[in-house]
């Protein structure tokens, strides 16, 4: 999401005459971009400013410094007290309001802007230009959502990004449209609970997520779907047949779990319990044999047990994912398991996330061992490190490197894997996907099933 909110920003100051610098001491304006879903990140900001602050007062530069995101949100005057060298404070919904905001703060005025505005800010935040789409590749994200009402206990999201909100199924059309007529093969549908989306579709109805990409599939040139992040309560019926019928959508799917114990669902305010996520992934893997999963973790939630942790291992090793990403919980400031007695010691989080990580990097390690030997549609993203290597993207996500292909970025090509790294997969290109040289364009081949 962030990714995609500073390309936002970078082209709505693009028609201001702002270009994008390599290095901060090259810039006229420094926006971070923050995010405050735990302790860690939201630190980070504070020291990254300290640095900022140095380099500035070391060059006498007179830089605009600005922060943007999710901290800005939640921490607007805290920042304006504890970090002087900002002059302007850009909560996520303002972001069309950034040339003013920054005419404002060239004239001395500190600027804080955190509301939550009521035009769309989607209205008003222009377009990339073709050169800044290519430059950023034929993958890229549109975001068709916005905010959570599903008010985890643990989460901060509902209060940064607030309510939840769904953008117009024409206007991402729109969006999705002038991507590939600029280059882009792959669109990953964005939003904090992509799969609540309930936005107006083009007949006025109210179109679910299953419908939205069924009708970006018809979009000519695009070859590949892929969207997160989801709430598995919202996994409804018709977006697992979306994952039956459409050969664009790409067999994997991001679906954060959290915890493998009830008791613990339950008190994170999940409104699920473990045995409906495997029903779940039971009927995902009935309509989409090859599909594989991905999930988050969260380790010692306030009142966490042994018998709860292990709950969780045994769901990680019973779910086989390809990827995952684990974290400790981390109290956050107004959400409801932050006041909690329970909290659980520090050392006994990191002593559980250390256990579950080697589980899920196992899990990780036999799903990508097992792709050796097989073949794969790949888009080509980006070149390697040697010359005459490129770097893909597999249906799964997984980076693969191959030596002189016979086709540039942009395209799909098919390769069979060769070897597996920890970090990446090289393979072998036999031929250009038959998808790629086929005109029936928006249909990626399908890739050869997974026993993982
Ligand atoms: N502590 C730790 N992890 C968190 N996440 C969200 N809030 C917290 C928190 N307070 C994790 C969840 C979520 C991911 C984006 O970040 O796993 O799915
Ligand atoms: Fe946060 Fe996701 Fe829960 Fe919403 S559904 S509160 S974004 S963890």
């Amino acid at each position: 999401m962030n990714v995609y909110d500073s390309q936002r920003m970078a082209d709505t100051l693009a028609r201001e005459g702002y270009v994008e610098t390599q290095e901060p001491a090259d810039a006229d304006l420094v926006i971070l971009n923050t995010c405050h879903i735990r302790e860690k990140a939201a630190e980070k900001v504070y020291s990254e400013l300290g640095r900022l602050r140095k380099a500035k007062q070391e060059a006498g530069s007179d830089t605009m410094i600005a922060v943007a995101g999710c901290v800005a949100q939640a921490e607007g005057a805290e920042i304006m007290r504890r970090a002087p060298v900002v002059d302007l404070v850009v909560g996520p919904q303002s972001y069309h309001r950034l040339p003013e905001l920054l005419a404002e703060a060239k004239t001395g005025k500190r600027m804080v802007d955190t509301d939550f505005p009521v035009d769309d800010k989607f209205d008003h935040l222009p377009a990339p230009s073709r050169a800044a789409t290519r430059s950023r590749g034929p993958a890229a994200f549109v975001t068709v959502q916005e905010g959570c009402d599903k008010f985890c206990t643990f989460c901060v999201v509902p209060y940064t990004r607030g309510a939840e909100m769904s953008r117009p199924v024409a206007k991402i059309v729109d969006e999705a449209t002038r991507l590939v007529d600029q280059g882009v093969r792959e669109i990953t549908l964005i939003g904090q609970n992509v799969n609540a989306f309930h936005g107006t579709g083009e007949d006025g109805a109210t179109w679910g997520l299953a419908r939205l990409l069924e009708r970006l599939a018809r979009i000519e040139g695009l070859a590949r779907l892929r969207y997160t992040t989801s709430h598995p309560r919202d996994m409804d019926d018709a977006l697992i047949a979306a994952h039956r019928d459409l050969p664009q959508l790409m067999p994997y799917l991001h679906l954060p779990v959290q915890s493998g114990s009830d008791r613990i669902l339950a008190a994170m305010n999940r409104k699920h319990g473990r045995e409906d996520f495997f029903a779940i992934v039971a009927k995902m893997r009935a309509a989409r044999p090859d599909l594989a999963l991905s999930s988050d973790f969260i380790v010692g939630f306030p009142g966490e047990t042994d018998a709860d942790f292990a709950d969780t291992m045994d769901l990680v090793h019973q779910a086989r994912f390809a990827s995952a990403y684990s974290f400790k919980y981390s109290p956050r400031p107004g959400t409801p398991a932050a006041d909690h007695a329970a909290q659980v010691p520090e050392e006994l989080k990191a002593e559980r996330l250390a256990l579950l990580q080697k589980e899920l990097e196992a899990s990780k390690a036999a799903f990508d061992a097992a792709c050796r030997g097989r073949t794969f549609d790949i888009l080509l993203e980006k070149p390697g490190r040697q010359p005459g290597q490129l770097i893909g993207r597999s249906p799964y996500l997984q980076s693969v490197v191959v030596n002189n292909p016979p086709a540039p970025i942009g395209d799909i090509i098919t390769v069979t894997i060769t070897d597996v790294g920890p970090n990446s997969l090289a393979g072998r290109c036999d031929a250009r996907a038959a998808s790629d040289i086929a005109p029936s364009r928006g249909s990626a081949a399908q890739p050869a099933p997974l026993e993982a």
